[in-house]
């Protein structure tokens, strides 16, 4: 989501508001973030198989929105500010928000396909790479680096740590590997909403921010790229690039923040949110 506060909707509902507007869910609210998250993730896992050279990311979104529709679920991107889609679709140098269409994938092309899906109410959003044919030695190490960025972040998820500390732990990791971390967009609270407080950026310092405490709800997303960070979006409004035209890459999780940790909602039910693909 776009890193700009006065984007972000009220939350509405009834309950409990840190003075960051950060809302600390109940504990049976993690049950209902559970079902749509693996429901995202489930349709991740399946959309895996169809993806390979020759195929058009308008039948990929198809293939989605059909699954979102038979599971009885809402797609949370279609109406959203105007978007048509029930995934989003990024290849190759598009960072985000990339548009399915009729265009055909090549072989060797990197894809991030993020879905949101809302279950009775709560959303579940999740983001992964896949392949089509053969994966580069650059985009392998690129596509291990956000992965593994994503999970850095997630373990310094816990009370008392801070969201600056999750950005950090990001960023250290991301410029080790002498890549680049992507400032223009960012992760957000959801819970009954799609973007909500706080915006969750993928750098920082640590100890700043707000405090991280039981029952937030929020997703990390870290968009990382092989050249420099710059971002910018094209005519469609939509479609973000690297300015330099580098190669990037994303990963996504729902989670929940626990008494010592982290609770993640868009696992994949069959272990695939990384690699997504099959080698030989
Ligand atoms: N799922 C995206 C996110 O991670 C948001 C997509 S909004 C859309 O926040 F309208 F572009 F679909
Ligand atoms: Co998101
Ligand atoms: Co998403």
């Amino acid at each position: 989501m776009v890193n700009f506060w006065k984007k972000l909707v009220k939350d509405k509902h009834k309950g409990k508001l840190t003075r960051d507007g950060i809302r600390l869910h109940d504990p049976a609210d993690f049950d209902g973030m559970h079902k749509a998250g693996a429901l995202a993730a489930q349709i991740l896992d399946e959309v895996a198989d169809l993806v390979h050279p020759g195929q058009t990311t308008g039948a990929l979104d198809r293939f989605i929105e059909d699954k979102v529709n038979a599971a009885g679920a809402k797609s949370a991107t279609i109406g959203y500010k105007g978007y048509q889609h029930a995934s989003c679709i990024s290849v190759n140098h598009v960072v985000c928000h990339g548009i399915p269409s009729d265009k055909t994938l090549k072989d060797g092309d990197i894809l991030n396909i993020d879905v949101t899906v809302i279950v009775d109410g709560w959303y579940g959003d999740t983001s992964r790479m896949f392949v089509a044919g053969k994966l580069s030695r650059k985009a392998e190490r690129l596509i291990q680096v956000t992965h593994d960025s994503l999970m850095k972040g997630i373990e310094a998820v816990r009370p008392g740590n801070t969201f600056g500390d999750i950005g950090h732990a990001i960023q250290t990791y991301v410029e080790g590997h002498r890549m680049s971390v992507v400032r223009d967009f960012c992760g957000h609270g959801l819970g009954r909403v799609f973007h909500a407080p706080p915006n969750v950026l993928h750098y920082g310092r640590p100890g700043t921010g707000p405090v991280l405490d039981e029952g937030m709800f929020f997703t990390i997303e870290p968009m990382v790229n092989l050249g420099r960070p710059e971002t910018k979006v094209l005519a469609d409004d939509w479609t973000a690039v690297t300015r330099d035209k580098s190669l990037s890459a994303q990963f996504e999780h729902s989670i929940g923040v626990t008494a010592d940790g982290a609770d993640i909602f868009t696992l994949s039910p069959a272990g695939r949110f990384h690699p997504t693909w099959t080698t030989g």
